[in-house]
């Protein structure tokens, strides 16, 4: 099938902004037409390295007529949901970056406008395309370890004085939402997308190291899957300098696993009944942003999904529904607080 080029406006052209509009730049189907953004230092960028056109706001941008299939939402998190439906009612499809918005409630007038407007939402989750995520989704899907008894998420990452600059949206409430937002939502999307919905939910919070953001640092989260078996999700930013792993075991009736590292980027342990570890593709490494690393650098997948989907030869792979839930289950967590 001879696919069709498909036109991209990025708006947010920050440092996941810059990443999705190389991405696009590097599929042979898809175009960057404009780049929006507040700062306008960041015009010169946009002319003269990627040479297209630049626009303060959404307004001027849908104003000037050029014409884009889609716009990829890389604000703050607290735009997300107010972009996306702008977006939307402008008759563009949505690329949203995690997370999907802060509150279920503004993410299902996301979804109230896409439906109106026969438009997409592609939520960014972009770990789902992580070989041992990928690996392990499917194990699961296939019974292969009977019923699961337990689940263990362990996030324990370094996010300091180095990352919450004065000035910025990163540790506000209004714009950031909160460390399950902005930096574990990835593994909450993984555990939803594997294992389901989860119920009877407990959690503690402190803040441990950081005074100057008005949220917690670190959780212990319980709670039981709806299909059967408990989990645990336990997370902090607290670790000194550098961080330390994002992994997640599973305890099954007819084996064990542990897929961790630094991004829940390795298969450290398999012991399952009758079957056989298979040999897994590399995994790209983290995004990195100099003083920090971020999630891994799969945003390539996202473009090439969004190209083809709207093509008709695929399906989002994490559509608004998903993100929505994401959201929803954050939402009621910190709803113990
Ligand atoms: N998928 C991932 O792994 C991943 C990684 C990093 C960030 N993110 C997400 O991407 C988003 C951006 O994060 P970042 O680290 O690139 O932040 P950033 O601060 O580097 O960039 C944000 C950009 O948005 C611009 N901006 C702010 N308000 C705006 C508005 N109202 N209209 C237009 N532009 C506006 C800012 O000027 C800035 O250039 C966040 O939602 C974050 O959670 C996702």
């Amino acid at each position: 099938m001879q696919l069709q080029p498909i036109k991209f406006a990025v708006i947010g052209f920050g440092h996941i902004g810059k990443r999705h509009a190389a991405m696009i730049r590097e599929n042979k189907f898809a175009e960057l037409v404009a780049v929006i953004d507040t700062d306008e230092n960041l015009k010169q960028i946009a002319e003269q390295e990627y040479h297209v056109a630049f626009f303060k706001n959404l307004s001027d941008f849908f104003a000037s007529n050029l014409k884009v299939d889609v716009v990829n939402v890389c604000t703050p998190n607290g735009f997300h949901a107010q972009n996306s439906i702008e977006i939307l009612e402008n008759n563009c499809h949505v690329v949203v970056e995690k997370p999907m918005g802060l509150t279920k409630a503004e993410c299902e007038q996301v979804i109230y406008k896409s439906l109106q407007a026969h438009k997409q939402v592609f939520c960014v989750m972009q770990n789902r395309y992580s070989p041992p995520s990928a690996w392990l989704k499917q194990i699961i899907s296939e019974s292969r370890l009977g019923k699961i008894f337990m689940v263990q998420i362990n996030c324990y990452w370094n996010r300091d004085e180095r990352y919450y600059k004065q000035g910025s949206w990163k540790g506000t409430k209004d714009l950031d939402g909160g460390v399950l937002f902005t930096q574990f939502s990835h593994f909450i999307d993984i555990m939803y997308w594997i294992f389901g919905d989860i119920k009877n939910i407990n959690a503690r919070f402190q803040n441990f190291n950081h005074a100057y953001t008005p949220f917690e640092d670190s959780g212990v989260v319980s709670f039981d899957f709806i299909n059967g078996g408990m989990g645990m999700f336990q997370y902090s930013t607290s670790v000194w300098d550098k961080n330390l792993e994002s992994s997640i075991t599973v305890i099954g009736e007819n084996g064990c696993i542990k897929v961790g590292g630094q991004y829940m980027d390795k298969v450290e342990y398999c012991h399952v009944k009758n079957y056989e570890m298979p040999q897994l593709a590399p995994i790209n490494p983290p995004n990195d942003y100099g003083n920090y690393k971020g999630s891994a650098a799969n945003h390539h997948f996202i473009i090439e999904n969004v190209v083809n989907t709207l093509n008709g030869s695929s399906q989002a792979t994490t559509n608004a529904l998903e993100g929505l839930k994401v959201v929803e289950i954050i939402e009621r967590i910190y709803a113990l607080k």
